[in-house]
């Protein structure tokens, strides 16, 4: 038994995900973490939300609720609806917990024992009337290149010019709308990454495997130079962990937190021991300190591309630079973008489905099936209405929906509710065997290999070779001449359902659910021996005939649907 720690992103706590996030990172690592658990190894899935930073007090602002309210209340809503989504984290977490304050403030002190933090004065707006200093999304004005009257302290949203907030004509804060601000001296930790930067080259040159997507953004940071600049780790923000050496006050650091990006992958570790403190588990050193019992461990994560930075970079330099055994990243599953429908999926425009929407016009696992079966693995892809209703159609509805009505009701009007006894299998059932066998092979390598997409179409072929295989043994035919041999088929076809349950439960677990439901079996050993597992529903076995799986999706609910997302989310 093999054990595999598994991580998410931590999705931000400002609203409800869309799809495209959706498929980037929490959805592909639930398929592994159910497909390793299924292979009966030891997991530990977490994930968790991402609370601090400027986008959290912006949301809470403009949702008119004090910030930890609203995290509280966004972390309630998100993580239904990762249930909804049949997400099975073994903890969902939050990047504001006390573990997560700790953890960072320790992270912070050790860097800081190890000569790998430094103080940099810089100049930053501050707001005499609201009394802080301002971030620059906090900083509006005219812009200087095009005249917009809204330019952000970053960039100006008209002409997309990148600015400083020095730049802007008639600056005030979106706060309080004061333009009595000043330039005024900060002092700010950085993070000494360029001292880290052979560290790294080396850790990074020594994985094996990675996919090409994490370790070309990983490389073009290291050698940019870009990525590998010091990192500014602390904010004057009044929302984040408070930024402490351990348990001591840092001097010259009152009032301001880390960074988000330097507390949100400490969280990876600090929500393990929330799952301990939850009471779900009793020991996170072992999946974590390679001085503990991690060494056997393999660790996977799963992001998005504009991820990889901090996941190859940044939190790295940070657990290398603890000099504390903690334990890294072996495998960094990154993807490309999904766009909606001849665009992109946007948050902050409210463009595209989002999970809670998505949940109320479909089960999860037609979502579950079509975005796994179509992720941006070697290149962005897209969701159109077109596909995504050929999709389910056809691999849900007519392959594998129908082989199980198709087999449970024939056998229902010729045998009754039980499988039938018939004889031995004959030549045609061998081949099918045989033919299954392969597939099935082949399907465990890809998922192995996190080739998702691979994996898929491998599944589709397994529920193919089984209708493919009723279309040419007929027992509706056979049954005529050879009843026998007829009831064999049957047995086999029933058999089949149960391996097919087995099989897609972790890309559609609450159907694979049904089908076993249906077979009144909690058998869901994994087909290690195909001719075995086909025979593990015996003569007599009862079962009823399930409601539908999947009901296709009609035209008019697709037009329908495309109508009422064409918009933007009010
Ligand atoms: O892109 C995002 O949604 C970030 N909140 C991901 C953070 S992942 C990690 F580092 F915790
Ligand atoms: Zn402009």
């Amino acid at each position: 038994m093999s054990r595999h720690l598994i991580t998410s992103a931590i999705p931000y706590i400002n609203g409800i995900k869309h799809l495209g996030n959706l498929v980037g990172s929490q959805l592909p690592a639930d398929l592994f973490a159910r497909y390793q658990r299924a292979r009966g190894n030891e997991v530990l899935f977490l994930c968790a939300t991402d609370e601090h930073g400027t986008p959290a007090e912006l949301a809470a602002a403009k949702a008119g609720k004090p910030v930890a309210e609203y995290c509280a209340e966004m972390w309630e809503v998100q993580s239904e609806i990762a249930e909804g989504f049949g997400l099975s984290f073994d903890h969902f977490g939050r990047s504001s917990s006390d573990q997560n304050k700790k953890l960072t403030q320790h992270f912070a002190k050790v860097l800081d024992d190890a000569g790998l933090i430094r103080e940099v004065s810089e100049t930053q707006m501050y707001s005499h009337t609201d009394g802080r200093f301002l971030p620059d999304r906090y900083i509006e004005g005219t812009c200087p290149n095009c005249g917009f009257d809204s330019a952000r302290g970053d960039q100006c949203d008209n002409c997309t010019k990148q600015l400083d907030p020095v730049d802007l004509i008639n600056p005030h804060s979106t706060i309080s709308g004061s333009t009595d601000l000043e330039m005024r001296e900060t002092k700010h930790l950085y993070l000494r990454q360029s001292a880290m930067k052979d560290k790294l080259e080396e850790w990074i040159d020594t994985r094996e495997g990675w996919p090409v997507l994490t370790t070309s953004i990983a490389k073009k940071w290291l050698n940019d130079g870009d990525g590998l600049q010091d990192r500014g780790i602390t904010r004057d923000l009044d929302w984040g962990v408070p930024v402490m050496r351990g348990d001591q006050p840092w001097p010259g650091m009152e009032g301001k937190v880390f960074y988000v990006w330097f507390d949100a992958p400490i969280e990876y570790i600090a929500c393990s021991q929330e799952w301990v403190d939850a009471g779900k588990g009793s020991d996170w050193e072992r999946w974590w300190r390679t001085d503990k019992g991690a060494d056997d461990v393999t660790y996977t994560q799963f992001m998005g591309k504009d991820n990889v930075p901090f996941h190859t970079l940044s939190f790295p330099a940070t657990i290398l630079g603890s000099g504390e055994p903690w334990k890294l990243v072996d495998y960094i599953k990154s993807f490309n973008y999904l766009n909606y429908d001849g665009g992109q999926f946007s948050t902050s425009r409210g463009r595209g489905v989002f999970m809670d929407q998505a949940l109320e016009i479909l089960p999860a696992d037609y979502w579950r099936w079509w975005l796994l079966a179509n992720v941006p693995e070697t290149s962005d892809s897209e969701f159109t209405w077109e596909q995504f209703q050929s999709g389910v159609n056809k691999d849900l509805a007519d392959v594998l929906g129908n082989f199980v009505s198709r087999i449970t009701k024939f056998c229902r009007s010729k045998f009754g509710e039980a499988v039938p006894e018939g004889g031995a299998f004959g030549a045609q059932e061998e081949t099918l065997i045989a033919d299954l066998t392969a597939k099935i092979r082949a399907y465990e390598g890809f998922m192995e290999e996190k080739e998702i997409r691979k994996a898929a179409q491998e599944l589709r072929g397994i529920w193919v070779a089984g209708n493919e295989y009723l279309q040419a043994a007929a027992p509706w035919s056979t049954f005529k001449t050879d009843p026998d041999l007829a009831a064999a088929q049957v047995r086999l076809g029933l058999n089949l359902i149960r391996l097919y349950a087995v099989l897609a439960a972790p890309f559609i677990p609450a159907t694979s659910e049904a089908m076993l439901t249906a077979m009144q079996t909690d058998n869901n050993d994994w087909p290690d021996d195909v001719n075995a597992a086909l025979t593990t529903l015996p003569a007599g076995h009862a079962f009823t005939v399930p409601d539908v799986l999947f009901a296709k999706i009609t035209d008019d609910q697709r037009e329908e649907w495309q109508a009422r997302f064409a918009g933007v989310r009010g």
